[in-house]
């Protein structure tokens, strides 16, 4: 697939390395003249290239959005146009003061995403854990793998991120309609407070069994 990454940073460069490893087309956007993020995941894999933010979302069929969530709106809003009809994937949690839920719990942060880009086609993905396990999804002596729950309101934008999932090494699990993403945004609050407050392991990660 062809992917473009908006933030570059812990999350983007983790999941660009790895998906351009599974062989998608990868590019990275250019939001500002000098970014030592942009040019440090550009240093991980000579396949990752760079491109204007335009013509990198134009030419792409799937956009992870990867920023700060306070820079949703600048991002997302101007490109409204161009991401119609596109898979928007939306790694951000809106995280407020006291590790609170960043819009008081009244919608999600991907709504709001769909708000701004409303014939984008949102599906809430590798938000729930650390970039820790994006880097690093094995865990060899447990049969199984992690789990990476995701949510969006369109089915085949949700069956191209199960595969994305899968790439990256998580077991791919849709839990529903975007109006889950609420509740996978408190599941990070959860993760945040547990592992980067409370000191437990950042390599803590869930897994799904069924009998
Ligand atoms: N850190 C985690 O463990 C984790 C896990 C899951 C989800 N998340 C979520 O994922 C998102 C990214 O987190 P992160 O830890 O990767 O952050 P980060 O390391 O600080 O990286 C943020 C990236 O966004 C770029 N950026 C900042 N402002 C921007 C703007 N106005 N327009 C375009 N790009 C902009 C930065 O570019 P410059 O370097 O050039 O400023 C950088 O590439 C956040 O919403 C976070 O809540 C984080």
């Amino acid at each position: 697939m062809k992917i473009a990454f908006i933030g570059t940073g812990h999350v983007g460069a983790a999941l660009a390395v790895r998906l351009d490893a599974s062989g998608h087309d990868v590019v990275l956007a250019q939001t500002k003249e000098a970014s030592a993020s942009l040019a440090a995941a550009l240093a991980r894999s000579k396949s990752l290239t760079a491109r204007p933010l335009a013509d990198a979302v134009g030419g792409a069929e799937i956009v992870f959005l990867a920023a700060p969530f306070s820079a949703t709106e600048g991002i997302v809003k101007p490109l409204a146009a161009a991401l119609a009809g596109k898979v928007l994937v939306d790694c951000t949690n809106p995280v407020g003061p006291g590790l609170s839920h960043g819009l008081k719990s009244e919608r999600s942060g991907s709504e709001l995403v769909q708000s701004l880009a409303p014939a984008a086609r949102v599906v809430k993905a590798f938000s729930i854990y650390g970039f820790e396990n994006l880097e690093d999804p094995s865990y060899p002596s447990y049969g199984v793998k992690p789990v990476m729950l995701f949510c969006g309101d369109d089915r085949d934008a949700k069956a191209h991120v199960a595969r994305l999932v899968a790439d990256v090494g998580f077991e791919p699990l849709d839990v529903g309609g975007l109006v889950q993403a609420l509740h996978l945004e408190h599941m990070t609050l959860l993760w945040i407070r547990m592992v980067r407050a409370g000191g437990q392991s950042p390599t803590l990660v869930w897994a799904a069994l069924r009998r």
